[in-house]
């Protein structure tokens, strides 16, 4: 019997919501949503507090920036897109669980084989990596900008998938700091992003 992949991804979801690797473990596992029969995979960085609140990822602040893009492109979230994030847990600093941190680099070595399990069961024919941490997550790259690499498509190879990638803007670099013209790249990567829905 082959087993479908929302059935993988609910076996792969109990391994998540079980991990006690990192010290930020602490029953605040977000996985994933949207449709797992999607083309494209958008990948963050980690939940916030909203996120860990709604066990759902990009539903904050930031969340809220990404899906006001998404609707402008008409891109729908929950039937367009298969959403979640390198980290799963919310990083947050040793002296204030109230605060959040970019999660670490035993953290995102921690959590990547779920990453790496997601990618291999969704299969997807472009992964949108969002912001930097994802990016160097999945090409072990340290020393980059993202202004430099973002709105390239290029082909990427992890385990058993080759697939298209390309990067874009963390919606919260985009909300604190972007200048118009990083807005209108976001939106222009976003137009580029949709025509994978078309592929067959
Ligand atoms: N919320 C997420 O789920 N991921 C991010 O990267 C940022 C906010």
């Amino acid at each position: 019997m082959t087993m479908t992949k929302q059935t993988l991804l609910n076996d792969l979801k109990k391994e998540v919501l079980q991990c006690k690797k990192c010290r930020i473990c602490k029953c605040n596992q977000v996985f994933s949503c949207g449709n797992c029969d999607s083309k494209i995979m958008l990948i963050g960085e980690a939940p916030g507090k909203d996120e860990v609140k709604n066990k759902k990822p990009f539903v904050g602040a930031a969340g809220k920036n990404l899906t006001s893009y998404l609707e402008e492109t008409d891109i729908d979230r929950e039937s367009d897109l298969y959403i979640t994030n390198v980290v799963k847990c919310r990083p947050t600093p040793i002296d204030n669980p109230n605060k959040n941190k970019k999660p670490d680099n035993g953290e995102i070595r921690n959590c990547l084989p779920f990453l790496l399990k997601e990618i291999e069961i969704i299969k997807p024919k472009l992964i949108v990596l969002c912001g930097g941490t994802s990016y160097g997550a999945l090409t072990n790259k340290k020393s980059f900008k993202i202004s430099d690499i973002r709105g390239k498509i290029f082909k990427i190879n992890l385990n058993s998938v080759n697939c298209d990638a390309i990067t874009i803007f963390h919606p919260s670099y985009l909300m604190q700091y972007a200048n118009e013209n990083q807005i209108s790249q976001t939106k222009d990567d976003l137009k580029l992003i949709k025509s994978y829905l078309d592929l067959k």
